[in-house]
């Protein structure tokens, strides 16, 4: 089956030939000098000073690490599609005063919508806000949240870039994110196994004032763990070797390159709905160049051409959730090309001409 789903996505034979090399300790030098460049490539990746963690798990235990270890009694989030409401779920079963700001899925959240709801919620130990919300194919504008922190010091800014890490600008430092977590099988184009996060010194900070951070998420262990650089916990060191080579292949590309390709690919994907009398979800300002999320419109029924797809081999995305039939989501991320992303748009136009609509 391809991968055309908004992750996991496509992984390319030389990565995945880098998962079948034999297991080594987690404990010897060769491990510790994986962790450390896996660590180096990683910040150059996020482009941040900050502490790297890894951890061996899904993103969402990353998730949950941001809320245990930053937040004190109160966290607001901005949700705005399945993914931040997440964030808010796993804050409010970690017992803290999870507060929601929420907006109707396929908006998203200005600088003057986040002062507006820090003013009116606030104040907040942390605010979650998901970067690319991959249920809905909008991009929220991160890089002007900065100036409004500026004035809530005490808030830090927790941001989930899942879906848009690799495939699009994130400037962790000269946005001012505190806590940047994603996983590694979106635009990564690793399989999935391996949750990263850059955590701030404030963050850091702000740990320490917390008694109870669990044991597994505890940022304070991961950080002390990587002073000779290791887990506390034994990693998958097939992913290590594997994220590795990626972070190699993706200097190789070049990072700019890497963002341009993601954005003509998906500025591919709305010409070509649109052509279709489909309609992008989000506002133009809002799209994503890593995922397209595409409404019905007046354009033709897309479910029974999905379908066709799937029997060809060729796995593309409904709707999320309520959004089932109404809108449907094309991956445009990791490995994926131009020739690759023509090849598929033609295939659905031919499943659409068969189809009945
Ligand atoms: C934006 C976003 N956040 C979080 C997650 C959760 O990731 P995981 O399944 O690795 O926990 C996903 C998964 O699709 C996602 O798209």
């Amino acid at each position: 089956m391809k991968l055309f789903i908004p992750g996991p996505t496509e992984v390319s034979s030389e990565v995945l030939n880098e998962m079948a090399r034999p297991a080594i300790g987690h404990r010897t030098a060769e491990c510790a000098e994986l962790w450390k460049t896996a660590r180096a490539g990683l910040g150059r990746l996020m482009q941040t000073r900050n502490e790297v963690l890894i951890l061996t798990a899904p993103a969402s235990a990353m998730m949950e690490g941001a809320i245990r270890n930053t937040v004190k009694t109160r966290s607001l989030h901005l949700i705005n599609g399945a993914f931040s409401k997440r964030w808010f779920d796993i804050a409010k079963s970690c017992g803290v005063d999870a507060i929601a700001a929420t907006k109707p899925m396929g908006e998203g959240f200005t600088a003057d919508d986040l002062r507006a709801a820090l003013s009116e919620y606030g104040p907040v130990d942390a605010i979650t806000v998901v970067h690319n919300e991959t249920s809905t194919g909008v991009m929220n504008p991160i890089q002007d949240y900065r100036a409004v922190l500026a004035d809530f010091p005490d808030t830090l800014l927790l941001v989930d870039t899942v879906s848009s890490m690799a495939g699009a600008p994130v400037y962790v430092d000269d946005w001012g994110i505190d806590v940047c977590l994603f996983g590694i099988q979106k635009c990564m184009a690793l399989p999935a196994g391996l949750a990263i996060a850059a955590v701030s010194e404030s963050a850091l900070n702000r740990a320490q004032e917390i008694e109870h951070r669990g044991w597994f998420l505890d940022f304070l262990r991961l950080q002390k763990a990587n002073l000779k650089e290791q887990s506390p916990t034994t990693p998958s060191t097939a992913h290590l070797y594997a994220l590795v080579r990626q972070l190699e292949r993706i200097e190789e590309e070049g990072l700019k390159n890497r963002w341009a390709r993601h954005e003509e690919m998906a500025q591919f994907i709305r010409n070509w709905a649109v052509g279709h009398g489909w309609e992008m979800f989000p506002a133009p300002e809002l799209c994503s160049n890593t995922v397209s999320c595409i409404a019905r419109g007046d354009g033709p029924d897309f479910v029974p051409a999905l379908d066709a797809l799937k029997e060809q081999g060729f796995l593309l995305s409904n709707g999320y959730g309520d959004l089932k039939g109404k809108t449907f989501r094309i991956g445009h991320m990791g490995e994926h090309s131009m020739k690759c992303i023509r090849e598929i748009t033609s295939l659905m136009d031919e499943a659409l001409s068969i189809c009945p609509t």
